[in-house]
């Protein structure tokens, strides 16, 4: 027989009908995702839902997820194939798929032996609560993939965070359509949340001792509501007692008027890491991707930024074997890489992605080979780089906001205003606690040194 206890308004309910309001959300993919998931569970618990503490506990399974690249797919089909066997052992076990795969991949998702019982679009997280109800009470199957033009979540503040630094979209969507990027299609039209309103979630955040925030969008720097710019709302939240850090990801290089670089280099709160997407050296492949610059714009804005922001970090993304792209035209890339010697880079080969310009125009003519040969040279010129950058900060001492601990036994983990990491020995320092750090050894992803 079931169990009977009483929920939230103090109905008496049994187990059978209490296990299907008992949610596990596990996210893939990026920081929005990760911010997403948490306005889930907050729709979620504001409807009389419980967070599981793992799959097998849980009456639902949602999957927050990525389409980003064919990798991220196929991680995720691999995922729901091991979930089919946790709903055979659970009967009754509702599987949900959230976030862009499955807006850009609602048919396969929908066949008829998926196991997934419902799927639901980003702009689609208000009616959750609702469509798992229906599955739990019809055995139907759900879905929900409309996009907004107007959804933000403005009223929806996550409550249950974790860490030290607080992620915040403040703009949502995309209006560049780069012809490699499935973004446009997955996340829809750009849309930026009144100032006023972040404003809010920034204070409630403080309330809860967070120290640093990291403003989000898919292209943050043209957040624009109602005249208010990216640098008004860097400056509004730099305002907000107990903010001591704001970073921001990520950015187009398009939308970096003079103010705002101005406000990255004056404003002591403003973190002076820059990441600036590169994604190709060549002006020919720039064009074809649809990036709206050229080489010279960008090396020259990269050159401003580091005259302008003493100590700026500068990071990028970048892609090899986009359709087209030439050997000569990837060494354009090599050589910007090495002409603007980011401090990091992410490097991806080309994912074609149904649905994106470049899908429907261009064919994925390189083979994997190239890209795999291409990107094996990339990263290898990149961590020599990134080690002479670091090696720069021999003897340099930055103010550290712990995280946490490091791989080593008796090390504390945390970053520099730059972004970089930092390990150092045990001061018996908390996560959020600033240090000073003197650095006096480096790798190319790591500076290490002692506290003083
Ligand atoms: N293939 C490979 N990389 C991609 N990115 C976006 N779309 C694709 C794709 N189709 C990369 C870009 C972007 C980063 C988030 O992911 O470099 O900046
Ligand atoms: Fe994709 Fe380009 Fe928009 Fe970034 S700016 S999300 S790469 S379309």
């Amino acid at each position: 027989m079931d169990k009977a206890t009483t929920n939230g308004n103090g109905q008496l309910v049994t187990d059978k009908q209490t296990r299907h309001k008992s949610v596990f959300v596990e996210t893939y993919g990026c920081q929005m995702n990760e911010y997403d998931s948490e306005i889930v569970r907050e729709i979620l618990r504001r409807n009389d839902f419980t967070l599981a503490e793992s799959v097998d506990s849980a009456g639902v399974i949602l999957l927050n997820t990525c389409a980003i690249r064919e990798g991220a797919h196929d991680k995720i089909r691999s995922r729901i194939g091991e979930l089919r066997h946790i709903k055979k052992q659970n009967k009754g076990t509702i599987l949900g798929v959230l976030g862009c795969m499955a807006q850009n991949l609602k048919k396969e998702l929908l066949e008829d032996n998926t196991g997934v019982d419902l799927i639901a679009g980003p702009d689609s997280y208000k009616a959750l609560p609702v469509m798992i109800d229906r599955v739990h009470n019809t055995g139907e199957r759900e879905f929900k993939l409309t996009l907004s033009e107007y959804e933000t979540y403005a009223d929806v503040f996550p409550t249950n965070r974790h860490g030290t630094n607080a992620w915040i979209a403040v703009m949502r969507g995309c209006d560049n359509y780069c012809t490699f990027c499935v973004v446009p299609m997955t996340r829809g039209r750009e849309r930026s949340r009144d100032p006023y309103n972040v404003i809010e979630e920034v204070k409630q955040l403080t309330g809860h001792g967070f120290k640093q925030v990291t403003l989000l969008g898919q292209n943050v720097n043209s957040y624009k509501f109602k005249g208010f710019d990216f640098a008004k709302l860097i400056t509004a939240v730099s305002r907000i007692d107990g903010i001591e850090r704001i970073r921001f990801t990520s950015p187009h290089p398009k939308d970096f008027p003079e103010s705002l670089l101005e406000v990255v280099a004056t404003n002591p709160k403003a973190c002076k890491h820059i990441h600036l997407p590169l994604q190709a050296g060549s002006n020919r492949v720039l064009d074809a991707m649809n990036r709206t610059y050229t080489r010279e714009y960008f090396v020259e804005l990269a050159e401003r930024m580091r005259a302008l922001i003493p100590g700026l970090v500068l990071t990028t993304d970048v892609i090899v074997g986009f359709p087209t792209e030439t050997e000569d035209e990837f060494q354009e890339t090599l050589a910007v890489m090495h002409e603007v010697k980011f401090d990091s880079a992410f490097m991806f080969k080309y994912s074609e992605r149904k649905e994106t310009m470049a899908s429907r125009t261009m064919p994925d003519d390189i083979s994997d080979e190239i890209k795999t040969d291409r990107i094996v040279r990339l990263v290898d010129q990149q961590r020599q780089i990134s080690y002479q950058r670091n090696q720069l900060h021999l003897g340099d001492t930055f103010n550290v906001m712990v995280e946490g601990y490091g791989k080593k036994p008796k090390q504390l983990l945390g970053r520099n205003d730059g972004n970089k990491i930092v390990v150092f020995p045990d001061t018996g320092a908390k996560p959020g606690d600033f240090v000073n750090v003197k650095i006096e050894e480096v790798t190319p992803n790591t500076l290490i040194g002692v506290a003083v």
